[in-house]
């Protein structure tokens, strides 16, 4: 073999004997074998010094030439993501080369062979903790920055999950059973990913939003406890806590209510937390119901570790002489505020930069304010306008003092509580009104099985499947908008971490909801015939959940977007740069599908989001709704 080449059997004879990690102390005096990449190259005149890299750790290899004067020859050669293999001896470093930094610190390894198993191309960014590239440069070099520690992490963190899942179900009964990837388009939920049929030109498969039916079917069909870990897809705007295809723990039971169902959801998440993370999760699991979490914090998932909440004005300013506030309260509107105790931080310009905010990012008409001065006065821009009843009622139910600051939104109730509850969150991280407390869990429950849509009709508020409480059944009939569902969600630290609830099992109350969504009845036969005829073959009472994975991962690793836990994720716009899709394909391709395209053929991948700053790729912060 002349210099420089790589042999094909550099492996033949010589295997790893430990991972970097494991060079200790213990090990002094050993010959070890260590495989790995090279993350840096140290010339000391005449002793070279490299920090060989694995998925755990790094241990650092010595060349000198007394000791092998052909493996310190080759040492010269070796640059950054080299891939060698090394034979040599541990020893202890001497006292003032001893880095407590490193766990292999107070070792090293006097390297008496080397072997190169691979070169590599210079990588554009340092593979290290941190990182300062962008974050589309990295999503283009995928697979270097997957070497970087943080995702070596994630990506581990998220196996124990797996594991820990798939160990708590099996434990307790559940069969983990695979549900069809081409399934069939149906009307609810998000836009659909559609797969052309070539063997039925001009029809479409599906790929699953979730496998929601297919689980209630195999209730159907006696499994009686399932869970799957399960791809699914959704066509829909793209954040950091959204995916287009994203990971989900299913489960379903049959023969239970809604207290045995977070039974087993609360055993789940708790082991779930620990054994990936060691997280210890306080137990039992809160509830809070949907009534109440909207009320106090604007949001069906918040983060109660803020102690700020806020308060509903609405009655005092129904008959109001304050013109904005009347009229959004006439309009089927609410008054809420956000009271802020000690806030003379919060400057006027930082209050305009809030007002701007909100207007421009979540479509407020405004933010309306008042300050409580030390000695009592009122500073705002709509004091003016409240009457002195109105200023009596705004003190007390607020508990205003010197040094507080209320913020007001008046609008529909949506628009109120997404701004109030992204103030909420924003100023009470900014201000450190947060409890010290790791980890909040909670179960939010009791939430409302339609809500009301922009043209005053009536839509589901988690999915068409959703059980009503038996007691608000008759209400299907007279007054379906106060019917309660049986939906439940579970949320750590603020993320929905998943959803779930009790099914129809009888055809009848699921057809009167299918009526009562506004499906014509011939679309409900079409798209869901094959569901109501199997409820009605002998459907047993069931119920069930979805984790989002990547979500419960990526809090777990304290990661702010679910790219940080995905292995190969997609970009906002749906894309893979990395790979380079969606991509074009050739016209006799698409003939065969019985296809045509129009308009515009996508756009090269990474071209426009390529230009993109990590701002731009970076999502809205959390509870933005
Ligand atoms: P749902 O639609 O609420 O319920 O989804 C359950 C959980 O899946 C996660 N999730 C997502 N994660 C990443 N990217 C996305 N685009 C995305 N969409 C949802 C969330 C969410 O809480 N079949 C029902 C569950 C059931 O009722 O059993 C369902 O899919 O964490």
């Amino acid at each position: 073999m002349t210099r420089g080449e790589i042999a094909l059997d550099e492996l033949a004879d010589l295997r790893r004997t430990h991972a970097a990690g494991e060079v200790r102390a213990e090990l002094v005096g050993s010959e070890v074998v260590l495989a790995g990449w090279v993350q840096r190259r140290r010339d000391h005149g005449g002793v070279i010094f490299v920090d060989l890299r694995d998925r755990e750790n790094l241990v650092q290899v010595v060349f000198r030439p007394d000791v092998s004067p052909a493996a310190h020859e080759r040492a010269g050669e070796l640059r950054s993501e080299y891939v060698i293999l090394v034979r040599g001896t541990v020893q202890r470093r001497s006292p003032e080369t001893v880095n407590p930094k490193m766990p292999t610190g107070e070792v090293e390894v006097a390297v008496a062979e080397l072997r190169l198993l691979n070169r590599a191309t210079p990588p554009p960014f340092a593979i290290e903790e941190e990182t300062d590239a962008d974050e589309a440069t990295r999503l283009r070099d995928r697979v270097r920055d997957l070497r970087r520690p943080p995702l070596q992490r994630a990506l581990r963190l998220r196996h124990r999950l797996y594991q820990s899942v798939r160990r708590t179900l099996s434990e307790r009964g559940f069969l983990e059973i695979e549900t069809p990837m081409l399934a069939k388009s149906t009307p609810e939920g998000a836009r659909d990913f559609l797969v052309p049929s070539r063997l039925q030109p001009g029809s479409f498969y599906a790929l699953p939003q979730s496998p929601q039916i297919m689980k209630q079917l195999l209730m159907i069909a006696g499994f009686d406890r399932y869970f799957q870990i399960v791809r699914c897809f959704r066509d829909e705007d793209q954040r950091a806590d959204r995916q287009p295809e994203f990971t989900q723990v299913d489960i379903e039971m049959s023969f239970v209510g809604v207290d045995d169902v977070l039974e087993v959801l609360e055993e789940v998440t708790a082991r779930g937390c620990v054994e990936a993370a060691g997280v210890e999760l306080p137990r039992p699991f809160p509830r809070l119901a949907y009534a109440e979490a909207m009320a106090r914090y604007g949001s069906d998932r918040p983060d109660t570790r803020i102690r700020l909440e806020l308060v509903d004005l609405t009655d005092t300013f129904r008959e109001s002489g304050f013109r904005a506030f009347r009229a959004a309260v006439e309009a089927g509107g609410i008054v809420k505020c956000l009271p802020i105790d000690d806030a003379e931080e919060l400057t006027r310009g930082a209050i305009d930069r809030l007002e701007s905010f909100v207007k421009k990012e979540l479509g407020a008409r405004g933010l309306g304010w008042i300050r409580v001065g030390g000695d009592g006065t009122w500073q705002s821009p709509i004091a003016k306008f409240l009457s002195e009843a109105e200023r009596a009622a705004i003190a007390e139910r607020t508990g205003a003092r010197p040094g507080s600051l209320l913020f007001f939104q008046a609008d529909d109730p949506i628009r109120v509580n997404a701004v109030l509850s992204r103030l909420r969150c924003d100023l009470g991280r900014l201000l450190a009104r947060v409890d010290p407390r790791p980890w909040d869990v909670l179960f939010v429950v009791d939430f409302p099985l339609f809500e009301r849509t922009d043209e005053g009709g009536l839509t589901y508020a988690h999915q068409p499947f959703v059980a009503p409480l038996e007691v608000d059944i008759p209400l299907l009939e007279t007054a379906p908008e106060r019917a309660r569902g049986t939906h439940y969600d579970v949320v750590l630290n603020g993320f929905e971490l998943g959803s779930g609830s009790l099914r129809n099992h009888r055809s009848g109350v699921q057809r009167r909801i299918f009526e009562i969504l506004g499906y014509p009845k011939e679309e409900s036969e079409q798209s869901f015939g094959f569901l109501l005829n199997a409820l009605d073959t002998g459907a047993p009472p069931h119920g069930g959940f979805a984790f989002g994975h990547d979500r419960w991962a990526m809090v777990l690793a304290g990661a702010s977007s679910l790219r940080d836990v995905i292995a190969f994720p997609k970009t906002q716009r749906g894309q893979d740069i990395f790979m380079e899709a969606p991509t074009p394909v050739p016209a006799d391709q698409l003939l065969e599908l019985g296809l045509k395209t129009v308009g515009r053929s996508g756009e090269k991948p990474g071209s426009s989001e390529a230009r993109k700053g990590p701002a731009e790729l970076a999502a809205p912060g959390r509870e933005a709704t």
